[in-house]
């Protein structure tokens, strides 16, 4: 099995061996906006809580990071110029968000053309198809938080439609999550 950090920090899908800024959406701890930051020049990490973000920062100064913005705040509420970043990140979120194509919509404006999405998402729609009868039941009861139920080949299909290239496909944990990293077409 693959490690993310490793897998992302190292990529070899960097263009001229440096991204310049980074952006992590959901940083939650800030393992990856950490990983991260010492091959670029700048991350800025938004998360919406403000708990998980004291902790991201906890971790930052324990590793001497000092190139990481954090800021709480939702990928919904967040806004950046069109093209601010080499690299997006949107490591185990899509299926927690009500609209995750307009998450995507977002991360493609904010990249760079020839800039990277990097994803990993639960397609719980493939592995549990048998939890999405349950699932809207339990949340509704406030039992389970809400998810998306994703498919692969449906998740691909939106990346793609949206102008991105697939640079790497693969699944982890017996096939539950989902990783691509795909490069904006110009
Ligand atoms: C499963 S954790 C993943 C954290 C980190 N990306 C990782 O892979 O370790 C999901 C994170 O998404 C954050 N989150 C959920 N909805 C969000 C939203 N709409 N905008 C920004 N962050 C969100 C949560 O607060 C949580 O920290």
């Amino acid at each position: 099995m693959r490690d993310k950090p490793e897998l992302v920090s190292k990529s070899r899908h960097k263009r001229g061996g440096a991204f310049n800024a980074g952006f992590t959406i959901a940083a939650g701890l800030g393992v990856y906006a950490n990983a991260h930051a010492r091959h670029v020049s700048h991350v800025t990490a938004v998360d919406v809580s403000e708990k998980m973000l004291e902790f991201a920062k906890i971790n930052a100064a324990e590793a001497n990071v000092d190139n990481v913005t954090f800021r709480a705040t939702s990928i919904e509420s967040f806004e950046a110029a069109d093209g601010s970043y080499d690299a997006v990140l949107m490591l185990s979120l899509l299926h927690l968000l009500e609209n995750p194509r307009a998450a995507l919509d977002k991360a493609h404006r904010l990249l760079k053309p020839g800039g990277l999405l990097i994803t990993s998402t639960a397609c719980l729609g493939d592995s549990m198809r048998w939890f999405g009868m349950i699932a809207p039941v339990g949340a509704a009861l406030g039992l389970i938080p809400k998810v998306q139920f994703l498919f692969v080949e449906e998740l691909r299909s939106e990346i793609a439609d949206r102008g991105f290239a697939s640079l790497e496909e693969f699944n982890q944990g017996d096939n539950r999550t989902y990783f691509q990293i795909a490069r904006k077409l110009a």
